[in-house]
This record gives C-alpha cells, structure tokens and sequence, in this order.
C-alpha cells in the first residue's frame, strides 16, 4: 500500500463553488503541437497538473523552453532549439503518462528521429498503441522496440496517406494529426475520434498554419504544409472534471457551482445527470449541479465515444447510481476493465454485480472476449467508509466521492494519483465544506 492517505469523514453535502481551467486531455496535446512550430506558443488556461508536468519536462529535454506567462495558468513554449535529448533522460519518465507516444511525429518531423519511453497512464484495460504505430509506419517511419523503449526513424520526409482506424481512439487521431500536418501531400483519416478535445487540438494546429477540414462522418482532411508557426489559445475547459463534482453534488446530496464548465461540451452528460433525477443551470460563467430533493432514478447508461456517453464519466456517475431508487444498468464499452473500482463500493455496501455479456443496445467488442464491462447497480444504499486503495484516476476520484457520501470515515491510500487529473483537488474539497484530513504521522512529515 502507498503511504499517502487521507481520512475522509462522509455524511455531508458538498456545497459552495470550484473554478476548473483547461482540459487535461487537451492541455498536454497542445504542448506537444507547440514541437512543430518555428516560433514561440503561449498556452492559456493551464491546469496544475501532473500530466502537465511530465511533458513539461519531456519537453524541456527536447530543447524547448517552457516558461510561465504573465497570466495565470500560462504558458510560453519556444521550440526555436529542438534537439536529441539523452535516452537515459528520456527514459526517467517511463511509467509516468501516456503522452510520450505523441511526440513521435513532431520528432521524427523536426530530428528526423525520436525516442519513446514505456508509457504510463491508468490501468482500465491493456492499453494497447497499436493503432498508433501502424499509422506511423503508413507514413513513412521505422519503428524498432526495445526494452527500454521505441525508437523511430525517419530518414524521409513522412509523407501524407490513407487511414481508417479500427475504433475511433482518440490518442491514435491525435497521432494523425500532430504528423500530418507537416508530412507532404494529403491525408485522408476514416473512423477518427472527433472528441471536444480533438477538435480544440485542431484549432491550435489551424492557429499554426495546418489546413485541417473535418467531413460529417468521422473523416478528417490534413493537406500537410512546409512550416508552422507558434499559437496563442485558451484550453476547452475540462468536461471530465466538471462532470466529476457534478455526480459529487448528486451523490453527496449537495450543490456545487462549476466555474468554468460549459454546456457545449457537456450536453451528453447532462441530459444523463437530468434523467437521474439530478438539477442543473447554466449560465455564462459556468454551470450549478444540486440534489433537488427526493428520489434519484435508476437509468440505463452507455459508455460511447463522442458525442456519446463519455468514459471517463461513468465511474463518478456510478457512485451516484448507488444512491437511486432501481436497478442501474451500465455497459462500458471503450475500456474493457473499466468497472472493476465497483468491488470498493460494495465492500462499502453498494450492490454493483458485473458481466461479462453486453448489457447494453449496442454490442461492442468486449462481448465475445470475455471481459466484465457491464454492471447491475442496485440502489439505494447506504454507504460506510471504508479502507480503500486508489485504482485510477476516474476511478480513485469516484472513491472520495463515496467516502464523502458515506456515513462515517473511509482512509483513502494512494491519494496522489488524482493529482494527475484533478488541480488542487484537496482545496477545492475543503471549500465545498468536505471533511478532510492528512493523518497525523503524514502532516509531520510534511
Ligand atoms: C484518451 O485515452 C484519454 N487520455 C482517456 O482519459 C480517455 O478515457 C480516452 O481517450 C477515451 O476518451 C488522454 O487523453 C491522455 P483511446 P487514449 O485511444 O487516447 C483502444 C482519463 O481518465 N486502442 O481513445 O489512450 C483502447 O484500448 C483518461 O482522463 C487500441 O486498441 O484512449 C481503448 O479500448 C483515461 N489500440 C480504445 O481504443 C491503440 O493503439 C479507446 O482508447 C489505441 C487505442
């Protein structure tokens, strides 16, 4: 067991407002593209996140000087010097994200070459980056693994091609892209994610010089370009992060103000929080989450790609399902073991039973494989704290949720994790009047 805890004392709604700033699945993307310009970009809504840090750093070994802004949550990235960076430098940060894998392209673009350490990332399924090095292969580069990690060449310029992944993943259209823009000639991707976040990567390439057009049907046409220049822009709001105070708010009984959020992005969600009995109100600033009262509603829940039912909301909202009246049925369908955080909540007394068949209208491709990726939720019931160890990140922030619906204390380990995702978390449970604290033998050491 990691040795970073936190005791939460639950039984109290979350109540009061949060500001949340830029994407952490756009915000390390952005910083990566910033690789392929010729000038300087400045990046603005910056969360303070872990993610952030490791391709800061990463970045850094490339040569690019990374600087804070005037403004705060600002950053300037110059890439006027790229170079090779040492691979036993390189390799420190195995483990650390899943970012790395981006930076093939705009390396093998500005060296010629690049160097990719083991990846990290959260444990919700094997993870494979397959698409990814297919598509690297089709435009033109040579990929050799080794243990330590992958090395590409591309003694070519990479030149432009024809795509069609096999599932819209987001990483691998986001590989396309960020080496696309810069190969010779045109490229025509099939079946690409088109998540808020991708299309905000592709306004930063735009601002750059790309000429990127999207088709109505998950097609997208990079016609590549000499050069790019730097950016300026100001990251989506993170949807993932609103989301998750939202089913905090629902699951705690409270009322949260989500500065920041954005209906756009969160339409799909929020039609899903409406039909579990949940309330909201947009406004310009942001968006309310409150329990109304009364009883919330078993649903049946679809996890999908954009413009479905987001992944990486499903395991908050889950929590919030065990506290409405029925049975639940979730069919998780992007990640193949993105359900197993459940066995915490009914050791604190939820009644979440899995399956390994699709529960779901749509059979995905997890059916026949044999994989638990749907559950029965059977609510409401009444949660105790417990002891739990953090699985990931969606999934470690789903269990300070229960812990904060629960009725008594829960000791949390590995609490570090969410610091991944979620800035300045602790502080933003402690002005929603959450009961939190370090154990005593932690604050002595800090
Ligand atoms: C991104 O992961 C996000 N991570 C995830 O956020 C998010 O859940 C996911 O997209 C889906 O929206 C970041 O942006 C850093 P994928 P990514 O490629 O790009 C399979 C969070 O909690 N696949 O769209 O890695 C894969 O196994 C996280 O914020 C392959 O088979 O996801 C999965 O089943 C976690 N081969 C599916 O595609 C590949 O080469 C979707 O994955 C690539 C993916």
């Amino acid at each position: 067991m990691t040795d970073d805890v936190l005791l939460v004392h639950g039984g109290n709604p979350l109540e009061g407002e949060i500001q949340i700033r830029g994407a952490k699945n756009l915000v390390p993307k952005a910083m990566v593209a910033a690789l392929l310009g010729q000038g300087p970009s400045r990046l603005r809504n910056v969360p303070d996140i872990r993610d952030v840090k490791v391709v800061r750093g990463l970045l850094q070994l490339h040569g690019v000087t990374v600087r804070t802004g005037d403004e705060d949550g600002e950053l300037i990235l110059d890439p006027s010097h790229v170079e090779s960076a040492n691979v036993a430098d390189i390799d420190a940060h195995a483990g650390s994200s899943r970012i790395p894998i981006l930076f093939c392209g705009p390396l093998l673009h500005r060296l010629g070459h690049a160097f990719i350490p083991g990846l990290g990332g959260c444990d919700i399924g094997g993870r494979p980056v397959d698409f990814h090095f297919d598509v690297l292969r089709q435009f033109g580069a040579t990929i050799e693994k080794h243990p330590q990690g992958t090395y590409l060449v591309a003694p070519q310029r990479l030149h432009g091609t024809k795509i069609e992944l096999p599932f819209p993943s987001v990483g691998a259209t986001e590989q396309v892209l960020l080496t696309a823009v810069l190969a010779e000639g045109v490229t025509e991707l099939r079946n690409a994610a088109i998540e808020p976040e991708i299309v905000d990567l592709i306004c930063v390439l735009q601002k750059m010089g790309a000429i990127i057009s999207m088709g109505t049907d998950r097609t997208i046409l990079i016609t590549g370009v000499d050069e790019l220049d730097g950016y300026t822009h100001r990251a989506l709001p993170d949807r993932l992060e609103a989301a998750s105070w939202a089913c905090a708010a629902l699951a705690t009984k409270g009322d949260i103000y989500v500065r920041g959020a954005r209906q756009l992005e969160m339409m799909t969600f929020l039609n899903t929080f409406r039909k579990v009995g949940g309330a909201f109100e947009v406004d310009d600033e942001g968006i309310r989450f409150w329990h109304p009262g009364g009883e919330l509603k078993a649903i049946a829940l679809e996890t999908d790609v954009h413009p479905g039912f987001q992944t990486d909301w499903q395991q908050p909202l889950v929590v919030a399902l065990t506290q409405a009246t029925g049975l639940s049925i979730v069919h998780e369908t992007v990640y193949e073991s993105r359900l197993g955080f459940t066995g915490a909540l009914n050791q604190m007394g939820a009644h979440i039973q899995l399956y390994r068949e699709c529960l779901g209208a749509t059979p995905c491709r997890f059916g026949a494989r044999n994989f638990q990726h749907s559950a029965v939720v059977s609510g409401p019931s009444k949660l105790i704290g417990s002891e739990l160890v953090i699985p990931d990140l969606r999934g470690g922030f789903s269990y300070l949720i229960a812990a904060l619906a629960a009725e008594g204390t829960s000791t949390v380990h590995g609490i570090d994790l969410i610091n991944r995702g979620y800035e300045n978390f602790m502080a933003k449970l402690r002005d929603l009047g959450a009961h939190v604290e370090l154990p005593a033998e932690q604050l002595a050491t800090i």
